[in-house]
């Protein structure tokens, strides 16, 4: 079963005086049970791209499922409960 899929997944963050693609276009899914690392250098979207699968951010583009639940489709509220009970995140910065 999949369990994490993003598609055409897109964050851009854009300031008066720059705009950085962090995630242009990335699709992949997940299956149950199998075991992810991304890697790349650094300044390459890592955490960007886990902030997305985790509901901590939102994308400017595209989106993230997780157990098919779309996470854009949800309200505020409602996507922190699903965090709470389906994700769990360890911080590299406490
Ligand atoms: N909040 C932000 N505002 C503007 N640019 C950002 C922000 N967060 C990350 N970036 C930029 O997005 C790119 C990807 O950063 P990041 O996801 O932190 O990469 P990694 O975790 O692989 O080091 C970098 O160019 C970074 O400078
Ligand atoms: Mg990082």
């Amino acid at each position: 079963m999949e369990i994490v899929k993003a598609a055409g997944l897109k964050k851009y963050y854009i300031t008066d005086t720059y705009e950085v693609h962090a995630l242009d276009d990335v699709t992949f899914s997940i299956e149950e049970g199998e075991f992810i690392a991304i890697i790349g250098t650094s300044g390459s979207g890592k955490t960007t791209l886990l902030n997305m699968l985790g509901g901590l951010d939102t994308p400017t583009g595209g989106g993230v499922w997780i157990r098919g639940n779309s996470l854009k489709d949800m309200e505020s509220e409602e996507r922190t409960i699903f965090r709470r009970r389906n994700i769990g995140f360890v911080f590299q910065q406490i």
